[in-house]
Formats: structure tokens, C-alpha cells, sequence
């Protein structure tokens, strides 16, 4: 009885911080900006056959549209209501959406906008996404319906200026946007109600925004308030899962440990450091990963939501600065996305992206606004080449042959020690995952030739970086593993790609 007590407290408290993917399925992809039909079409044409877990998707309530029809991507963290209606879709096909991707096996987890509504800049009246009135003014938000009285304007009146100070980080404004006041019963009933209406719908989970920003008690108090996932798809009792945003580089007043309690954070030194060491900046080496993740003063693994890049810091924003890779530095980043998903350290969200007009000026993009492709303010559709890539101005990195396998790499190996490290000193460096996955990176200014311990059976592998194995065959490189394990690697250094990775699942 005592142990049955044990395991239930356990497992209730444990609840939060799992993804609820379905077994097997290890990773989750950001579709920044996409609209709703097409992620449902996504999750049945590419999504669920290719072994992804689940899809951060936009924020989904009504939002301020702002300057149509040049409308920043930031008007979506810029609340109105909480009615299900975007520039990515309205409820029905919200419905439709998580339906469709649940029924192929993949989550849908929504970008949860709470700590505040507009800004208080913005004029009164109905340019909003669902044509709601809202006076940022007097605070009037009829739809809610929240007032004056709803807000932390009590507390403070004015911006954040000291982050030091922890109070003024979670009571004032951020960017000018106004505070609700999340001690009222009242306001955390009100956000409840909207994720509840969205977990009833089916999600799996929230990504919190500007949990930073929030009292980690009164997130707690959101979260008491939470239904039980949907029954239809998740097992009695499955409890959201909630990982907060909360940018912590260090040398603040608030850390996101204090946020441990009410599930996963966002483990932004993450994207940094790895940016960082790939492009061997400060003295870097991949070398040095060997004791990558807690070792790197990182928060613990199970409680860490990774990621290389961000809609935030791949344009400059958030947290991170100039280190940060992106699509932008394609054969950088390919290398580090597929050592994050090769990696045991953190559950693993991979960045889906729409290209914009970088205009530098002074160092900085001054088009860091600019919003999803458009056609005069409507978010074009993502249309598909016949080379699977996609169209209309979106990137769809998770597309990318040497990010999608790795997405697949990360599942084979899922639940296997990190084993038979490997480096020569410098910027070429190996590992395996117990018996099922191994991957060596050429990152140095020599080629590599060299014969390793891989821990695999021995057989022929398709290296799934420079290939695929089809109908048995393989597509790139090929590699021999040995009866002892061991198996020659050779990557140049001016490969596009330099790496190689095989898996149990690449054996021919
Ligand atoms: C769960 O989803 C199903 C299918 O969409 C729906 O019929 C049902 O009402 C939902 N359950 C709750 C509690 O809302
Ligand atoms: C590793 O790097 C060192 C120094 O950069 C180089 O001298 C050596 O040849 C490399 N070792 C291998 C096995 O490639
Ligand atoms: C596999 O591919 C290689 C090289 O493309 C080819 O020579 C070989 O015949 C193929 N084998 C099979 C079984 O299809």
C-alpha cells in the first residue's frame, strides 16, 4: 500500500515533464508561422511516417494585428483573447489539426501566451485577428473580459529595467506589454479555461512564454487547475506537459531551477555554448562536449526542453547573441542539430523556419520583424517541391535528409547508454549509443582517417548523413563494421557535410 502510495505521488509528479510522444518518438518540431491545415497535412504526409514525436505550433488565441499588411511575427505574443483564431487558423480547424496529427501519432503542444496581454501602446479598437475590441488604454479587454483590475499595474507602472530585481521582472511590463496579474483567482481561472478549452481539444502540452516573467507559484496555480488529457488519445490521468521559457545565461536575480516544480524549462546555454564550439570560437573544441550537458553546468536532462535555435534568437532576439546557429549557417548547423539528436542530454525540439530579407545595418537585422511569407498579410500555404523540399519561402529544416535522419537516429538509440567517446584533442571527436548508434564529426582543419570503436554489430551501415538506405540499399556512404566493433572512418574536411552517423536501423 505504502509503495503503491510512493509510485502514484511519483508518478503524478513526474507527469509533467513527459511529452506524452507516443513510444518511440523522440524529438518535436517548431513549425514557426505555419497555418494550421498545413500542419495538419504535414503530420500525415511526413511527420508521423518519419518518426517525429509531436509540433510546437504558434500561438493559438486572437492576437493585436499589427501595421497590415507588414505584420511582425511578434503581433502573435501580443494577446486579444483567448477565442481560437489566428492568422494560422480558426477553431474548426485547430480541431482539425490536432485531430489529424493525434491520429498519426503526433502531439501537438501550443505556444501558450499568459503572462500578459497587448501592448499598452497599441490604440484602441478591433485590428485584431478575430476582430475583437480591446483599450489597451484603460486595460479593457471585453472578450475575456479583463479590466483595469486585472492587472499588475498596482504593483508597477512601468517597464522592466533591472533584471537583478526579481519583482520588477515578474510584476512589470515586458516591451511595453501589459502585465495581468496571475495572484488573482480570477485571471488564473480565465487562462485555465483557455487551455483547458485547447487540452479537451487534444493537445498534449504547453510551451510557456515569458514564464520568466511569471511567479513560479502562480504558474503552479494555473497548472492545479489543468484537465487530464484527453482520454481519446492519452491514458487516463496523462498530465500536460509544460516546458517554460525562461531565459537564464546566468547573472540574473532569477534562475530556472526555481521553475523545476512546475515541469521542463527551456535550457537556452544550450544553443549558445554548442554555437559557440562549433564555430570554434573562444578557444572551443569539440573536444571538450565529451562531459556535455550537466558537466556544462546545464540544468538536469529530465528537466531540460533543448534546441539549437529559436524563433527568438535565430533573428537576433532572446537570449544567445552572435553564436547562435541557424539554417543561415547551414553546414554548421546541420552539425549541431545532429549532435543534439545524437546526444542523450535533453528532450529535443528542432527549428522549422520561413526565410526573410536579412538587412544588416550597424551589425544588427533591422528586418528582425518581418513575418511568415504572406500575400498581403495572409500566411501563404507551404507548398512541396518534388524533392520534398519546400516552397513559398519556408525552410522546413526538419526536411533537410541530415536533420530528419538524425530525428530518426535519436529514436533508435532512444533509452541507450552515451558510450565509446572519441576525440583527437581537437575538433574531431565521436560517440555511440550503447550498441544501436554512432556518429563522428570532422569539425578540424585536417581531413580524418582513423579506425573506431563503434559498440555495433558487425555489418554493413548506410551512413544516414550523406544517405538513406532504400529498398535495402544505400544511397551514400557505406561503413564496415568488424566482429570486435571497430569500423574506418574518413571525412574530408571540406565535405559539405563532415560527419557520418549509422544506426541499428541503417544496417543492410
Ligand atoms: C476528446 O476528444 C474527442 C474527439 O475529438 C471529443 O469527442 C471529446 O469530447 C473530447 N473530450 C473532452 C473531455 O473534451
Ligand atoms: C587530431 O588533431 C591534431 C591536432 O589538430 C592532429 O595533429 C591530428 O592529426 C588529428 N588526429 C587525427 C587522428 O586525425
Ligand atoms: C546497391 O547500390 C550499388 C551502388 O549504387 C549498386 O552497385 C548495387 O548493385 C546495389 N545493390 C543492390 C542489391 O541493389
Amino acid at each position: 500500500m505504502k509503495l503503491f502510495l510512493l509510485l502514484s505521488a511519483l508518478g503524478l509528479c513526474w507527469a509533467q515533464y513527459a511529452p506524452h510522444t507516443q513510444q518511440g518518438r523522440t524529438s518535436i518540431v517548431h513549425l514557426f508561422e505555419w497555418r494550421w491545415a498545413d500542419i495538419a497535412a504535414e503530420c500525415e504526409r511526413y511527420l508521423g511516417p518519419k518518426g517525429f514525436g509531436g509540433v510546437q505550433v504558434s500561438p493559438a488565441n486572437e492576437n493585436v494585428v499589427i501595421n497590415n499588411p507588414y505584420r511582425p511575427w511578434w503581433e502573435r505574443y501580443q494577446p486579444v483573447s483567448y477565442k481560437l483564431c489566428t492568422r494560422s487558423g480558426n477553431e474548426a480547424e485547430f480541431k482539425n489539426m490536432v485531430t489529424r496529427c493525434n491520429n498519426v501519432g503526433v502531439r501537438i503542444y501550443v505556444d501558450a501566451v499568459i503572462n500578459h496581454m497587448c501592448g499598452s501602446g497599441n490604440p484602441a479598437g478591433t485590428s485584431s485577428t478575430c476582430g475583437s475590441y480591446y483599450n489597451p488604454n484603460n486595460r479593457d479587454f471585453p472578450a475575456v473580459p479583463y479590466s483595469g483590475l486585472d492587472f499588475n499595474d498596482n504593483k508597477c507602472n512601468g517597464e522592466i529595467s533591472n533584471y537583478n530585481d526579481a519583482s520588477q521582472v515578474r510584476n512589470c511590463r515586458l516591451s511595453g506589454l501589459l502585465d495581468l496579474a496571475l495572484e488573482k483567482d480570477y485571471v488564473r481561472t480565465k487562462i485555465a479555461d483557455y487551455l483547458n478549452h485547447l487540452i479537451d481539444i487534444g493537445v498534449a502540452g504547453f510551451r510557456l512564454d515569458a514564464a520568466k516573467h511569471m511567479w513560479p507559484g502562480d504558474i503552479k496555480a494555473v497548472l492545479n487547475k489543468l484537465h487530464n488529457l484527453n482520454t481519446s488519445w492519452f491514458s487516463a490521468g496523462s498530465r500536460p506537459f509544460i516546458f517554460q521559457e525562461v531565459i537564464d545565461l546566468g547573472g540574473e536575480a532569477i534562475k530556472s531551477s526555481e521553475y523545476f516544480g512546475n515541469g521542463r524549462v527551456t535550457e537556452f546555454k544550450y544553443g549558445a555554448k554548442l554555437g559557440t564550439v562549433i564555430r570554434k570560437w573562444n578557444g572551443e573544441k569539440m573536444s571538450y562536449l565529451k562531459n556535455w550537458g550537466e558537466g556544462w553546468g546545464f540544468v538536469p536532462s529530465d528537466r531540460a526542453l533543448v534546441f539549437v535555435d529559436n524563433h527568438d534568437n535565430q533573428r537576433g532576439h532572446g537570449a544567445g547573441g552572435a553564436s547562435i546557429l541557424t539554417f543561415w549557417d547551414a553546414r554548421m548547423y546541420k552539425m549541431a542539430v545532429g549532435f543534439m539528436l545524437a546526444h542523450p542530454y535533453g528532450f529535443t525540439r528542432i527549428m522549422s523556419s520561413y526565410r526573410w530579407d536579412r538587412n544588416f545595418q550597424n551589425g544588427k537585422d533591422v528586418n528582425d520583424w518581418i513575418g511568415p511569407p504572406n500575400n498581403n498579410g495572409a500566411t501563404k500555404a507551404v507548398t512541396i517541391n518534388a524533392d520534398s523540399t519546400c516552397g513559398n519561402g519556408w525552410v522546413c529544416e526538419h526536411r533537410w535528409r541530415q536533420i530528419r535522419n538524425m530525428a530518426a537516429f535519436r529514436n533508435v538509440v532512444d533509452g541507450q547508454p552515451f558510450s565509446n567517446w572519441w576525440d583527437n584533442g581537437s575538433n574531431q571527436v565521436a560517440f555511440g549509443r550503447g550498441n544501436r548508434g554512432f556518429i563522428v564529426f570532422n569539425n578540424d582543419d585536417r581531413s580524418l582517417s582513423t579506425t573506431l570503436q563503434t559498440g555495433l554489430p558487425a555489418g554493413t551501415y548506410c551512413d544516414v548523413i550523406s544517405g538513406d538506405k532504400v529498398n535495402g540499399n544505400c544511397t551514400g556512404i557505406k561503413i564496415q563494421v568488424g566482429g570486435d566493433g571497430k569500423a574506418s572512418f574518413s571525412i574530408s574536411n571540406s565535405a559539405e557535410d563532415p560527419f557520418i552517423a549509422i544506426h541499428a536501423e541503417s544496417k543492410l
